[in-house]
């Protein structure tokens, strides 16, 4: 590899006599990244001056100058004619370099009691916290998909699974709303992350704080933070918040996950159960029979992507002592991947299930196959006829095997096939061996009973409502 030297850095210049070798160069720059922060940065600065001003650290007319040239920068980086450069670094002292071609002299005056370690801190945890809210927001309405199909199918039944062997019939409403449970805790998880992270870093400077008399409170409050950080080692060297956000969006796309692979299985032809829209489903360029669930594949994969970046930060943060290193510029590639991995995957999800179309008969014939209503059967025997729950398990046990052994469902025995095999058995055991009845009669607290969904459903709709 080539080297090459730069002219010396114009924000730290005056102790270097050559620029930085071009790997050093390639090595240390962060601007093809880090320039997504760019509003952040820019509001942070903006607020900072402000401050400045108010405590007389700066000049009203500086601040102005300040000010003016910020904006102009933001309409500059959105209109898309600012020049970033890698030899400027990062976003901080592209914005800085810019700025000083703006408005002169005063724009060094800018970072007065402050360092690129509280403005990295800051403008990280001011794009963390936005991007919980987003996710707060989509995951609402993800939730919303689903009470919608929930109150669409609260008596529809489908075979409820364990081990994915035939357990017993629910309804396929009871199913959505496992998934509202789900999303409504990773919803929870965003929140609580965001009443953590919500304190502004903003004038911990290098590590230390800073002799100038700032006002950290004024400008915690203009970045709309509860108030300022505690202790300003701790605040340059923490990135709790970026593990918190990864890990409630790694929990998050697990949920994500563990449904698309459900969604896999419900569109194979065997199963049958679901159908997505076109919307949402991919042809195969050579079977034209086939209708793939891409979305919901692909939302299975980048689960990987969000794992893997937290994993990747938890490794980068983990030897490092207090305060700053500047390991931890490796934090916002992974947060930013898995952002956008989890946005889109919500989003997706959020498409396919609005759109998601389910068959009825294909769920019920399913719900009745694999002697689904046993345990109805042993729990009448329980019930009407008064047996221990074990014996009526060992009775229930030997109208399965002749059921089996005839090949037909329970309720296809004949009165006196149940009367050889028990006496207690009377006609009316029929009315617990279909599957309607037996999602009916499973009424508990937070049971599959179509009454009960629609409870569950009224709760969270309510709950939605309040916020
Ligand atoms: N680009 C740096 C980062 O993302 C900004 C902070 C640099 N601080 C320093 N002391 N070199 O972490």
């Amino acid at each position: 590899m080539t080297s090459v030297k730069k002219a010396s850095n114009q924000m730290w210049g005056g102790r270097f006599a050559s620029g930085p070798d071009a790997v050093m160069e390639a090595i240390n720059a962060s601007i093809s990244f880090d320039k997504r922060l760019y509003a952040q940065d820019i509001r942070g600065s903006l607020a900072h001056a402000a401050m400045l001003a108010q405590t007389d650290i700066i000049t009203a007319e500086d601040r102005d100058k300040i000010t003016h040239g910020l904006n102009t920068i933001l309409s500059e980086i959105e209109a898309g004619t600012f020049e970033f450069s890698a030899q400027l670094e990062d976003i901080h002292m592209n914005v800085e370099a810019r700025l000083a071609e703006l408005i002169g002299p005063a724009a060094g005056r800018l970072h007065t009691a402050r360092s690129r370690n509280d403005q990295v801190a800051l403008d990280f945890r001011l794009w963390v916290k936005e991007t919980l809210l987003d996710l707060d927001a989509a995951l609402t309405r993800l939730i919303e998909v689903f009470l919608d199909q929930a109150q669409r199918h609260a008596a529809t039944v489908m075979p409820g699974f364990t081990h994915l062997q035939t357990a017993q019939p629910v309804t396929f409403g009871h199913h959505m709303m496992a998934y509202v449970e789900m999303f409504g805790r990773d919803r929870s998880r965003m929140r609580d992350a965001v009443q953590r992270l919500d304190e502004c870093p903003l004038g911990a400077a290098a590590l230390a704080g800073t002799g100038f008399p700032i006002d950290r409170h004024q400008t915690a409050e203009a970045l709309g933070f509860r108030e300022p950080t505690r202790n300003s080692i701790d605040t340059v060297s923490d990135r709790d918040f970026a593990l918190e956000f990864l890990s409630a969006a790694a929990v998050c796309g697990t949920h994500l996950s563990r449904l698309a692979e459900e969604i896999v299985i419900w569109s194979t032809p065997q199963f049958g159960f679901a159908r997505l829209s076109d919307s949402f489903s991919t042809g195969s360029s050579i079977m034209p029979q086939k209708r793939n669930p891409d979305a919901a594949e692909l939302i299975r994969a980048k689960t990987g992507r969000i794992n893997g970046a937290m994993i990747a930060l938890l490794t980068v943060m983990k030897g490092l002592p207090l305060a700053y290193s500047k390991d931890m510029q490796e934090d916002k590639e992974a947060v930013f991947d898995a952002a956008d991995a989890i946005g889109l995957m919500v989003a997706a999800m959020t498409g396919m299930i609005a759109n998601m179309t389910v068959s009825k008969p294909a769920m019920r014939k399913a719900a009745g196959a694999g002697f689904s209503t046993a345990t109805d059967l042993a729990d009448w025997l329980v019930r009407e006829a008064g047996l221990p729950f074990r014996e009526a398990h060992h009775i229930t046990g030997r109208a399965v095997a002749l059921a089996e052994e005839r090949g037909v469902r329970l309720e296809r025995l004949s009165p006196d096939d149940f009367k050889a095999i028990n006496p207690a058995i009377t006609e009316a055991v029929y009315s617990v061996l279909s599957v309607a009845n037996s999602a009916k009669s499973r009424t508990s607290f937070g049971g599959t009973a179509p009454a009960e969904v629609r409870r569950q459903v009224r709760f969270w709709r309510k709950r939605l409502k309040s916020g």
